[in-house]
């Protein structure tokens, strides 16, 4: 009877699952679908601490103490953490997920010690893929949080990738013979955990830092195989699809940024964009010279304008700019400007975080234009305001083969009657390149932190 219970409680939280994440597609519903997953979680844990058979009650205390600790953890990371922290937040909940399936195949191997006659090739063999994906995941998260922290450096070892890649098949060969039984004695485990922890750090160590968010979606994919091989391991359907789901929405998420930087995985991996082993080759030097606008005459610009398009970057995010952005396109709109945002898959530093900053402040969602929709409206617009981007605005990655983002879809802004850039300097951006748009006899700059040019363009557009 407990079982049958349980399984339909399973049965509830994988479709739960399935459904939360398609959710998750669409900004109005993510909220909904990120509550309707949670459920699923919560019913999915405690139908398995009240209900399943071989829990012992002896360890309940073990099991809701370790329940309201990582609860309370878990709460006051996610409410402390900034926009721009997000990526790191979420390697870190990763690197735990990782460290949770290395422990499942430990605990599982030592079962399997005290009951050698339930032993399997097949049991074997998934309890050492666990362990290994499972521990990689687990230190190459946690590296990876270092890093996007700005806590530890981009590090790369003279024949690195050799060495990596000697190291896990050395991992792989050992585990497989361990799993075969050629090699019986126990300790073996934990030499495959020891080595696979240590390919984890060398993985991401040389990894340049601003690739993170690539490296994170691959690793979180990880994390999600090595949950479903628990999910095998215990017959359990509930595990077995939630695996399944993050394995395959990291992958997929994975090969969607790289499409939308045009970088091969490979490329990400192992080619240190931005830094001095880009992809491409060197960038073209930039010749003419850029002018400057004062926010006055911007405002002027904008208040005859019919059509202004926003496009929000990285500086955006830093700046915390997204409120005064929302308080700026409804003093447009009142002064009857029409006003859209142009969303490059790409812009800022995680897949959505343009949508999710932007949402923070209200603004309404069928005015965030994606890529490939608004495109073609640069044309009849007489002002694109660019704030805090960068390269997804280059022209660059149509016109210079030699450039590292050469072949990266891009927002046409050149299109539009005026262009106006809004940022602290001269500096490059993600990809470490000269912008090629700032010299054009269209464009003007807006030097200065996004919230105060911001703050100050409401105010002058207010007193014109
Ligand atoms: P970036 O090219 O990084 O440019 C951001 C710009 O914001 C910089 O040029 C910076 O210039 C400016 N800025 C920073 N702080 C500012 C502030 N407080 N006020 C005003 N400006 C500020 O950003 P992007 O255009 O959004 O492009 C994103 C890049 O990240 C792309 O190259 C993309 O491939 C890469 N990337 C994105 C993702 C995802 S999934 N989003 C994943 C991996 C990589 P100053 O320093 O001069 O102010």
């Amino acid at each position: 009877m407990k079982q049958s219970i349980l399984d339909i409680i399973y049965m509830v939280g994988a479709i739960s699952f399935i459904f939360g994440i398609k959710m998750l597609g669409n900004p109005q519903k993510a909220k909904k679908g990120n509550l309707i997953a949670a459920f699923g979680m919560t019913i999915s844990i405690f139908g398995t601490i009240f209900l399943y058979e071989g829990i012992k009650t002896s360890n309940y205390i073990w099991i809701f103490a370790a329940l309201i600790i990582g609860t309370v953890v878990g709460t006051m990371m996610a409410k402390k953490v900034k926009m721009t922290g997000m990526p790191q937040m979420v390697s870190f909940f990763n690197g735990m997920g990782g460290a949770c399936a290395a422990l499942i195949s430990l605990v599982e191997f030592n079962h399997l010690q005290h009951n050698p006659e339930t032993t399997s090739l097949s049991t074997l063999a998934i309890i050492y893929l666990g362990l290994i994906i499972g521990s990689i995941s687990f230190s190459g998260s946690i590296i990876a949080y270092g890093k996007l922290d700005e806590k530890i450096k981009d590090k790369t070892l003279p024949l690195q990738q050799v060495i990596n890649v000697g190291l896990l098949l050395f991992i792989l060969v050992l585990g497989g013979l361990a799993a075969y039984g050629i090699i019986s004695n126990p300790i073996m485990i934990y030499v495959v955990l020891t080595l696979s922890l240590l390919y984890g750090i060398l993985f991401v160590m040389p990894i340049g830092g601003a690739d993170m968010p690539v490296v994170i979606s691959l690793l979180n994919s990880f994390t999600g195989v090595a949950a479903a091989m628990g999910g095998f391991l215990y017959g359990n359907m509930v595990m077995l699809v939630g695996g399944i789901l993050v394995g395959s929405a990291g992958t997929l998420l994975t090969v969607v940024m790289c499409k939308a930087m045009n970088r091969s995985l490979t490329n990400v991996l192992i080619g240190n964009f931005g830094g001095n082993k880009s992809g491409g080759g060197e960038a073209k030097a930039m010749t003419g010279s850029t002018k400057e606008i004062t926010k006055t005459d911007l405002a002027v610009l904008m208040k005859y304008s019919k059509k202004v398009v926003i496009v929000p970057g990285y500086g955006l995010a830093v700046a915390q700019a997204q409120h005064v952005c929302h308080e700026l396109e409804q003093a447009l709109e009142n002064e009857g400007v029409e006003v859209k945002y142009a969303i490059h898959p790409v812009a800022g530093r995680m897949p959505g975080h343009m949508n999710v900053l932007l949402a923070e402040s209200n603004v309404s969602y069928d005015k965030l234009i994606e890529m490939d929709d608004i495109n073609p409206e640069f044309k009849t617009t007489d002002v694109v305001l660019i704030v805090g981007a960068n390269d997804v605005v280059n022209p660059a990655a149509k016109t210079d083969p030699s450039s590292p983002i050469y072949g990266m879809p891009i927002l046409d802004v050149e299109d539009a009657a005026h262009t106006v850039v809004f940022k602290r300097s001269m500096k490059a951006g993600y990809a470490g390149i000269e912008n090629e748009l700032f010299y054009s006899p269209k464009n003007s700059m807006l030097f200065g932190d996004a919230k105060k040019s911001l703050t100050d363009l409401v105010t002058e557009l207010k007193n014109l």
